[in-house]
């Protein structure tokens, strides 16, 4: 089976304050998903990389001839993976074949933590999913006090890529379409079905841009990468 990319690239980016969506602000010098690209190019496995961006925004600059872009994006991050899910089928693409789903916004994440993914997932029947351990000391809030400590030791929060078979993945979003109540990732949609995406340790550098002072905290590790 192939391994194909698909970059939900159509948000508005509402919590970053940004002058537009944030997947096109500069960073260093250049937009956000380009150097999010630059880390899936950078992935001689991955055939292929769709980009999914909101309608109209077709003008991204396709830096290589494995990358498409594709102005399918709706009004939910659920909604553009499932509409970039479509399209890779309707073009010729394998229901067995493999999908990495991977933020424009995560444009951190380094080539060798895609690769430990792919590794870790090939041979498995579900997929899986990069996330962290959480590290801090859980609440539960009631009116703003905390009214419980809950178990940290089985928590992990989730990042991208998360990687799935396409047919898989088309039927677990299918299942949760057209409203997708509470899918934020494709391990959610998985998860529906019974399965059980496998966790694969991912990186505290590959943060997702939410935040303006994410971008402050991007450029810093950008340049201490570098
Ligand atoms: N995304 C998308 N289509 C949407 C919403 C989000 O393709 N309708 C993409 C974003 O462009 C981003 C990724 O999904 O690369 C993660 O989503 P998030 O960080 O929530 O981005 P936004 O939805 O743009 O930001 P916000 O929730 O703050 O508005
Ligand atoms: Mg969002």
């Amino acid at each position: 089976p192939r391994l194909h990319a698909l970059v939900p690239c159509a948000g508005v980016g509402l919590r970053a304050q940004a002058n537009g969506p944030k997947q096109y602000a500069d960073l260093e010098g250049r937009p956000v998903v380009m150097h999010t690209l630059d880390a899936l190019l950078a992935v001689p496995r991955l055939a292929r990389i769709l980009v999914v961006v909101a309608p109209g925004d077709g003008f991204l600059p396709v830096p290589d001839a494995r990358v498409e872009v594709a102005d399918c994006g709706g009004v939910s991050r659920a909604q553009s993976v499932f509409n970039g899910v479509e399209r890779l089928l309707e073009s010729g693409a394998d229901p067995a074949d493999w999908v990495l789903v991977h933020d424009a916004a995560r444009c951190l994440v380094a080539p060798a933590l895609v690769e430990a993914l792919i590794d870790a997932c090939i041979d498995d029947p579900v997929g899986g999913l990069l996330a962290l351990p959480v590290a801090d000391t859980l609440k539960r809030s009631v009116e703003g006090r905390a009214a419980e400590t809950i178990e940290r030791s089985d928590k992990w929060l989730a990042q991208t890529p998360q990687m799935a078979r396409l047919g898989l993945l088309h039927r677990a979003l299918a299942a949760r379409a057209p409203a997708f109540v509470g899918v934020t990732d494709e391990a959610r949609a998985l998860e529906g079905l019974g399965l059980r995406p496998r966790l694969v340790p991912g990186s505290p550098w590959n943060i997702k841009l939410t935040y303006p002072q994410d971008f402050v905290l991007a450029r810093a590790l950008l340049r201490s990468l570098a």
